[in-house]
């Protein structure tokens, strides 16, 4: 196992009821600004009781946090900020606001020239303003880790700090019933690839750590598809499980001590960055591809993979990993999201501008032993053709 420092301070209120508790998790002398999207919170009667709970705080709003959240819009909420001296930052969404509101919260109180620089120039900053979230959508983790995505002209860039890891985070599974199938799909697929990131590698002999990944994969083929089937769509221990999941599946436990491949996710961004594409769409696409292209560095795991997740025990060692990979493309086809680039309507002839895309934003040495290349992303792409 490697060495690891590990501290996951955000606290989980977990359960339906559980939004009323920000009353008392946020102090009653802040001034708060409740950041939000595009409205579902409204039609699904999370907005009022945030607005319930908060009735003893000064609160503001701010709203209009697109799915993969915009600089332009974000910098838009340091204006109220300024006016209104606001102190604390209360996200009530999916991972774009949670994601949008860390990055406004390290904007607030940056010092350097120009906040961009958290992500273009990975400038570490100092301060940021606290911040709570009532998660709305199972999937990225946000609520209880110190990452953020943000895009400005089409260049999606991360950045992470623990400065900007939520305080609190309530979940409560009866708010995803609102979802649509589209999302719950994405929701549950970009689970499944945080895991299997942080396991599909090499083995450390990590022990926890891999049988941890391999319980949440379980319970997301599980689980995924009975939240997709009508019969089951209205079970809450459905939608808890999947909820938990996700928060698990990217919180730093499963990460910790094991070498990690963010190579999907950083080749998934600049499909998003350059052709709008769904997180999770991209992923579902990119996944595949990386794990036929890294078959032979990650031959150990694959087969891991296939014995302990899907129970596949016939066949000679290539045979089960190509039935692994089938399986899982299998699953996100389930989950209705693609598993190719032909499935988003892009071909051979869009590869050569991903690639630059990749160069420019330095993606040039990804996965586990950063020796995933341009040639070898180029590689990834045609496999995903
Ligand atoms: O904007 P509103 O009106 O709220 O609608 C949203 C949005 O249109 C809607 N929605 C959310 N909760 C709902 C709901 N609709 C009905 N009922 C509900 N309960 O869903 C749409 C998508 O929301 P979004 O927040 O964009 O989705 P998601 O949670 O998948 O977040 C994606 C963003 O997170 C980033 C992605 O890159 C992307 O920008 N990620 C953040 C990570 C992190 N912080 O650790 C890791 C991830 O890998 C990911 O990169
Ligand atoms: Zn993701």
């Amino acid at each position: 196992m490697l060495n690891f420092n590990f501290q996951n301070p955000t606290k989980i209120n977990f359960g339906p009821g559980e939004i009323q508790t920000i009353s008392k998790e946020i102090p009653v002398d802040a001034r708060v600004l409740v950041v939000y999207g595009g409205g579902s919170i409204k039609g699904n009667g999370v907005y009022q009781q945030v607005i319930d709970a908060l009735k003893e705080h000064t609160y503001f709003e701010f709203s209009g946090i697109e799915p993969n959240p915009t600089y332009d819009t974000l910098m838009k909420a340091q204006t109220i900020i300024k006016a209104e001296k606001i102190d604390y930052l209360l996200a009530v969404g999916g991972g774009s606001v949670v994601d949008g509101a860390k990055f406004i919260a390290a904007a607030a109180l940056f010092e350097g020239d120009d906040p961009w620089d958290i992500l273009a120039k990975q400038q570490a900053f100092t301060q940021a303003l606290p911040i709570g979230a009532v998660l709305t959508l199972p999937a990225t983790g946000s609520e209880s880790n110190g990452n953020s995505v943000v895009t400005r002209d089409g260049n999606k860039l991360p950045f992470s700090s623990p400065l900007v890891r939520p305080l609190f985070a309530v979940l409560d599974p009866s708010v995803t019933f609102s979802l649509s199938d589209r999302q719950i799909g994405n929701g549950v697929v970009d689970a499944f690839i945080h895991t299997i990131e942080q396991y599909l590698t090499y083995s450390v002999n990590g022990k926890v750590q891999d049988r941890f990944s391999e319980g949440l994969l379980q319970t997301l083929i599980e689980e995924g598809p009975k939240a997709l089937a009508p019969a089951t769509k209205d079970d809450l221990d459905v939608r808890a499980n999947i909820m938990w999941s996700a928060t698990m599946a990217l919180n730093g436990l499963i990460g910790a001590g094991v070498p990690q491949d963010w190579s999907t996710h950083m080749i998934g961004h600049e499909l998003t960055g350059a052709f709008g594409i769904d997180h999770a769409r991209t992923l579902s696409i990119v996944l595949p591809a990386v794990m036929k292209v890294r078959r032979e560095q990650k031959r150990e795991k694959l087969l891991q993979y296939a014995t302990r997740v899907w129970q596949i025990t016939e066949g000679d060692d290539n045979a089960r990993i190509d039935q692994a990979i089938r399986l899982t493309e299998e699953f996100f086809q389930t989950m209705q999201v693609p598993t190719r680039l032909s499935h988003v309507d892009l071909g051979s002839a869009d590869i050569d501008s991903l690639v630059a895309r990749l160069e420019q934003h330095g993606m040039t040495a990804l996965g586990e032993n950063s020796d995933i290349t341009l040639a070898i992303s180029r590689e990834i792409l045609t496999q995903a053709l």
